[in-house]
């Protein structure tokens, strides 16, 4: 057994996001704006990974997180899988798929761009999903895998 094998237990209601990309659990917490809440989060990062190498966990217990509301964790990490628990059991599993808009995640890079002088939310469309490439709704600046990366992290 790999020594980063860590014992982490089981939740009873709530939503588990696995198979993050190692060191990409801090970046879903951002998305998911998860310091913000209430119920109890749980991070794990560098896990062993049956699949391959390390994975990052994260839980939230006594919440269930719409498809909607998790989609937009595609753009750090496309393999993330989402299981919502009750009573112990795992009842729902989905992967991630980036949304046709991502809004309210991402700042604008063009410093002209009107989402960096008003009170409006950013909403890119999503062109591409592999490499990633987003179109700003309102100055149609894009935005590239890297440019995501250097916000979220
Ligand atoms: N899990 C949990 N609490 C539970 C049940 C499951 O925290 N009561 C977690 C597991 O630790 C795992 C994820 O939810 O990280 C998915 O559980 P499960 O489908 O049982 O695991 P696997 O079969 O390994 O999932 P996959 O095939 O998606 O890798
Ligand atoms: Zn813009």
């Amino acid at each position: 057994m790999s020594k980063k094998k860590l014992k982490v237990s089981a939740i009873r209601n709530g939503t588990v996001i696995d198979h993050i990309r190692p060191g990409k659990a801090f970046s879903v917490v951002k998305i998911l704006h998860l310091d913000e809440t209430d119920e109890t989060v749980t991070i794990t990062s560098r896990v062993a990974s049956k699949v391959s190498g390390t994975k990052d966990i994260v839980k939230i217990e006594d919440r269930e997180l719409l498809t909607e509301e998790v989609s937009s964790i595609a753009l750090i990490s496309p393999e993330a899988t989402v299981n919502i628990i009750k009573e112990y059991e795992v009842i729902d599993k989905r992967n991630v798929r980036l949304p046709d808009t991502i809004e309210n995640i991402l700042p604008c890079s063009n410093p002209v761009c009107i989402t960096n002088h008003e009170p409006v939310v950013t909403v890119f469309r999503v062109e591409r999903s592999r490499p990633i490439v987003l179109r700003c709704h309102y100055c149609e600046r894009t935005m590239q895998e890297k440019d995501v990366v250097k916000v979220l992290g």
